[in-house]
């Protein structure tokens, strides 16, 4: 495999999803591949791309059904979120050297017809901080916390706070921002005793429970024996279930994710103990960020005010080395680390 890029003598590499996966990623899953570079059409761009992140909904893509997308087709690069420059351009809208983020896959070059699928290709502003941030921080992790967080739980002054895969993209700053919106209390979970005392110690939790060993009914009447006002849920199954048990008369739940259930189809585990929706009058509600597509400024803009003054902490693990990115997909269910997972691709010329 020609792990580095020569851009005098382009060739595009490739990571093909080989065939539909069955139950969890495996290598077999993907194919290196190398081929000339393509010619963009009228209304078309031609990107070099130079960052992929990483998130779960990949592997919901990769479904018979994609969930919310068209499923990925066998044999196709694999769809990811990204960031690239534009080399060649057909559409008026884009120009050369123009650095853009959106829907892309996981080759050196591809063509883009820009308003085609539900997330038009954005130009990013000039801006004095690390393009990558545009993945995290102000990309779909940073973006759904904020409205997950401030729009659909609506966390308030006083508020007992509760996340799941607090250490995660979205959950992490989740943490952050509802203490930055006044929040009393908040505790995340996280699997393991260094990522307990990591979410701690990065100021966005006050406490944390491990999934992986702590009894989690027990940690919760210990640091919420009131009862929780909101719960930011990413995880589904087990925690999702105890955490109905735990909850105040009328509090409020948003259901952004479901890592519990690997993503391998959408038949996920129903909730057990949703008679506590009618008896304390819960408020339940999904957050899509695909929903807030025309807020996306204003949520980037609040987030950045807040990084600017020390109160969200911007967290990231980037990696280097195309070779790498099956493997990286793979981690995001077997254990990454903290933080929005980032494959540099490239720099921008
Ligand atoms: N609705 C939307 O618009 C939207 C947007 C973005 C993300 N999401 C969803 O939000 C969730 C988190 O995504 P992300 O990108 O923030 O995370 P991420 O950075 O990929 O990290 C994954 C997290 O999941 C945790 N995790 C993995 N398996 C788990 C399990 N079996 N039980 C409990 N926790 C588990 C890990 O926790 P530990 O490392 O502590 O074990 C880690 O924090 C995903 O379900 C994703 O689909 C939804």
């Amino acid at each position: 495999m020609n792990v580095t890029r020569n851009l005098n003598q382009p060739v595009n590499r490739q990571w093909l999803m080989s065939r539909r996966p069955v139950g969890d990623l495996s290598p077999e899953d993907f194919q290196y591949k190398e081929g000339p570079v393509p010619e963009p059409g009228d209304g078309e761009v031609l990107l070099r791309t130079l960052y992929f992140g990483f998130d779960a909904t990949q592997r919901l893509w990769m479904t018979e059904d994609g969930g919310y997308m068209p499923p990925q087709a066998p044999g196709t690069p694999v769809r990811t979120m990204g960031i690239g420059q534009v080399v060649t351009s057909r559409h008026p809208d884009y120009k050369e050297g123009d650095l853009v983020d959106g829907f892309m896959t996981w080759e050196d070059y591809l063509v883009v017809r820009p308003e085609s699928g539900p997330w038009p290709l954005r130009v990013l502003p000039k801006a004095n901080y690390p393009l990558s941030w545009n993945l995290g921080m102000f990309g779909v992790g940073g973006l759904t916390a904020y409205f997950g967080t401030a729009d659909v739980l609506r966390v308030q002054q006083g508020d007992t706070v509760v996340v799941s895969a607090a250490t995660g993209a979205t959950g992490f700053v989740v943490g952050g921002i509802a203490k930055a919106l006044g929040a009393k209390k908040v505790i995340g979970f996280a699997g393991g005793a260094d990522k307990c005392r990591w979410i701690v110690e990065s100021g966005h939790y006050d406490a944390a429970i491990d999934y992986k060993s702590d009894d989690i009914a027990v940690r919760l009447r210990e640091l919420c024996p009131d009862g929780v006002d909101a719960y930011y849920d990413n995880v589904g199954g087990d925690i999702l279930d105890e955490m109905f048990l735990h909850m105040k008369p009328r509090g409020r739940m948003v259901i952004c994710g479901a890592m519990s259930q690997g993503y391998a189809d959408l038949n996920f585990q129903g909730p057990k103990n949703y008679g506590q929706i009618v008896t304390k009058m819960l408020r339940v509600e999904g957050v899509h960020l695909f929903y807030f597509a025309d807020r996306i400024e204003q949520g980037a803009k609040q987030l950045a005010e807040w990084v600017q003054q020390g109160k969200l902490r911007v967290e990231e693990d980037v990696h280097e080395g195309f070779e790498k990115a099956p493997a990286l997909l793979m981690s995001v269910f077997t254990g990454k680390n903290p933080g929005k997972l980032i494959l540099k691709a490239g720099d921008p010329v």
